[in-house]
């Protein structure tokens, strides 16, 4: 049997290289559609690149001629909260106007099955935790509003046309492939695991702790760290959904558990057997102090629960990957 192809927007990034592989173990072919901007080449393993713009309506119309995707899971988009506050217009352009111009060219080849790449920021600083679908969405940063507005239009198009999507909100994307194929490549890193392990394999001096103040039981922020290979398997199980007919939808990814900014550097000294200077700085702004995520939705709907649930198994995965990777020095400079 001839595998179903999908096209993957941002394929050839973290959440969506990892993605690819969990689709070819399953029986698809993914078609990376990238523009390298922040992907790298080498992380497309299992199927196919085409290189180009979301906003070249060319481009994408000749891709899906040529590929016949049965669906699109759409990742390509700017993801940095910090960096919206400063180029809005980027992230406006980038992920609100780059999904307009992906909607409008499935929509002419037909294609009606789409996965949609959101986030925790959408609730802003919600005061619940953990946080279930129905609380307000109130996004604090361009960066939460791009991808708020995308999911706006998402659902103002399925009303109105064949389109069937499934938002997927991640709450903090960590870890690496267990199998070590894959892993974070950030260009500059600014997220907060790769980080403390560069400090601990001496790739930079110290990891800045951002905040020591805040209402949480050691003064640190709290995240829910959920592993991309999880990630992964919840947009096969949202794929196969749509494919066999489901509604659209939209639901939070998350393990439901929190660990805080100096967990995590204790916990990274402990698997790496390193020591790690970690200075205490002054908050970042637009941090909220917890953000945990409720999942049961996404249990009910996708049948999904996450494999990696103890953040240490994030750790060594990503401490694995780095090691690999610290064989390619040029890659990791800081
Ligand atoms: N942190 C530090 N020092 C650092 C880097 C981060 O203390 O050098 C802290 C941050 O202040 C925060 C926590 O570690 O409290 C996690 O920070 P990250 O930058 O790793 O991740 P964020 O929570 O800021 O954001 C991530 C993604 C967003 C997404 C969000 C959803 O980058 O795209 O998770 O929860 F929207």
């Amino acid at each position: 049997m001839v595998a179903p192809k999908v096209v993957v927007t941002g394929g050839a990034g973290f959440i969506g290289s990892h993605t690819c592989k969990a689709l070819a173990g399953a029986g698809f072919l993914p078609v990376t559609v990238d523009n390298l901007s922040n992907g790298v080449a080498e992380a497309v393993k299992w199927g196919p690149l085409e290189v180009g713009s979301l906003e070249d309506p060319g481009f994408l119309d000749d891709v899906f001629r040529r590929h016949k995707p049965v669906a699109v899971l759409h990742f390509a988009a700017s993801i940095e909260a910090g960096e919206s506050m400063k180029v809005p217009a980027k992230f406006y352009r980038n992920n609100v106007a780059g999904t307009m111009a992906l909607t409008e060219a499935m929509a002419r080849a037909g294609i009606s099955v789409l996965i949609f790449s959101s986030t925790a920021a959408v609730y802003g600083n919600s005061e619940v935790m953990p946080i279930t679908e129905a609380l307000p969405l109130l996004p604090v940063n361009p960066y939460g509003r791009s991808k708020l507005m995308s999911e706006t239009i998402l659902a103002d198009l399925a009303a109105t046309t064949d389109l069937r999507f499934t938002t997927l909100r991640y709450f903090n994307a960590s870890g690496a492939d267990p199998e070590g194929d894959l892993g974070e490549n950030h260009q500059p890193e600014t997220h907060l695991i790769p980080l403390v392990l560069q400090a601990a394999y001496g790739i930079r001096p110290s990891i800045k702790i951002f905040g020591n103040d805040y209402d949480t039981p050691d003064g640190t922020c709290i995240r829910d760290y959920i592993h991309v290979s999880d990630l992964a398997h919840a947009h096969l199980l949202a794929l196969r959904r749509l494919l066999g007919g489901g509604d659209s939808a939209q639901m939070n990814l998350g393990t439901g558990k929190g660990f805080s900014v100096r967990e995590i550097v204790k916990t990274t000294a402990a698997v790496t057997g390193r020591q790690i200077n970690a200075i205490d700085e002054a908050r970042r702004p637009g941090d909220p102090a917890v953000l945990v995520a409720d999942a049961a939705m996404a249990r009910q709907v996708l049948g999904w629960t996450p494999r990696f649930t103890d953040v240490q198994d994030h750790i060594r995965h990503a401490a694995g990957w780095m090691e690999r990777k610290m064989a390619q020095p040029e890659v990791l400079t800081a």
